[in-house]
């Protein structure tokens, strides 16, 4: 029997063109490189805004399209192609709609297709690669764009009230193109979320239950509503024994061990954290890092480092990788891969 799966077939990434160093920020807030580089590894990140000023590219959807059609190139497929189109954001330019219908009208794409709005925070890219995996495999679609991207830039709270978040989070993010085969790319990926801990990361404002989806006092005090809070420690914790947990539970569901992966593309959250998933994994597989030149893309961040690491010769074709990711929800993830 012919087994029906989704590869990876193309790859594109996009970020702004706008360094933002750590010194950079401790002009804005009590913080220095050297904290930042020492409990973070950032050294810098790429903004498209700093508050209301535009530093460049203007907006998600944007960067989302320069990532689509380099992953369309990349694959050669046309964008006519294209079954089905999955956009995994947290920032999309308006609440409502999303960017996923507009990045197909944008693309060329046909309009008899589904577009997909995925907000899963950090694990986006994870929970959209599932949807397209899954579309594949039940021979619903035969090639699906998968898009993670953020301008997370505009929301950062800049005051020193807002140090633990701002200088963590960047812009950018990439796409994949998801094509069927009769050999397995896509082996598996296993998706968790625990909503016990939805307060532990996340907006006050805007939301619907609140009376006013928006209110004056939102955008007011050191911790404006607007802005993301964190219980950083607690997702440090988390997201060490989670990620872990989830990479050897997908590699134990396909009969493999660590020794058979070639590398891990780890959501780039914190280079403490990556260090400890390597600990974790006793230092027997490479853990790819990026997080010095983008800190922490959120949805974007797996796609990016993908890239990256493809650009780099770090994945090659017939080695197994996997990407895994924790993040706000909390959710999580693994999708074991045959590049
Ligand atoms: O994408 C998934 C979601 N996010 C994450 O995975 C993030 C997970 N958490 C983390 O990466 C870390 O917890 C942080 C980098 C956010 C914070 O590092 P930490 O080592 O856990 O520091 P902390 O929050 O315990 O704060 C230690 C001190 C505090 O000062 P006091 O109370 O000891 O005087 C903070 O106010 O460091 C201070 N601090 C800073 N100082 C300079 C917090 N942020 C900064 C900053 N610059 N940017």
């Amino acid at each position: 029997m012919t087994t029906r799966s989704a590869a990876i077939s193309g790859i594109g990434y996009a970020t702004p063109r706008h360094k933002v160093t750590n010194a950079m920020l401790s002009e804005f807030m009590d913080t220095s490189d050297q904290w930042i580089q020492e409990r973070t590894g950032i050294k810098e990140r790429r903004w498209a805004r700093c508050g209301f000023e535009a530093l460049g590219e203007t907006s998600n959807l944007e960067m989302a399209l320069v990532a689509a059609r380099a992953a369309l190139q990349n694959a050669g497929t046309a964008p006519q192609e294209l079954d089905a189109i999955i956009y995994a954001t947290i920032t999309p330019d308006r609440e409502l709609p999303g960017n996923a219908a507009r990045l197909g009208v944008e693309l060329g794409a046909r309009a008899d297709i589904p577009a997909y709005e995925v907000r899963n925070h950090c694990s986006g890219f994870l929970y959209g690669l599932q949807i397209g995996n899954a579309l594949i495999s039940a021979a619903r679609c035969e090639r699906v764009l998968v898009v993670g991207m953020e301008l997370q830039s505009t929301g950062l709270n800049l005051c020193t009230a807002g140090r633990n978040t701002a200088v963590l989070f960047g812009d950018g993010g990439g796409a994949v193109v998801l094509q069927a085969r009769s050999t397995p790319g896509i082996l598996r990926i296993k998706l968790a979320s625990d909503g016990r801990y939805a307060e532990k990361l996340g907006l006050e404002a805007p939301g619907f239950k609140r009376g006013y989806y928006l209110k004056t006092e939102d955008f007011c005090g050191e911790q404006p509503g607007v802005s993301p809070r964190m219980e950083g420690k607690l997702i440090f914790k988390m997201a060490s024994l989670r990620m872990p947990q989830v990479v050897r539970t997908v590699l134990g569901e396909c009969g493999f061990s660590i020794e058979d992966l070639s590398i891990i593309i780890p959501h780039q959250a914190n280079q403490r954290i990556l260090d400890m998933l390597s600990h974790e994994l006793e230092g027997r597989v490479e853990i790819f890092s990026n997080i010095a030149s983008y800190g922490n893309t959120t949805a974007g961040s797996i796609p990016l480092a993908l890239a990256e690491a493809v650009a780099q010769g770090k994945v090659k074709p017939g080695q197994l990788v996997c990407l895994t990711s924790f993040g706000a929800g909390f959710s999580w993830g693994a999708a074991l891969c045959r590049w």
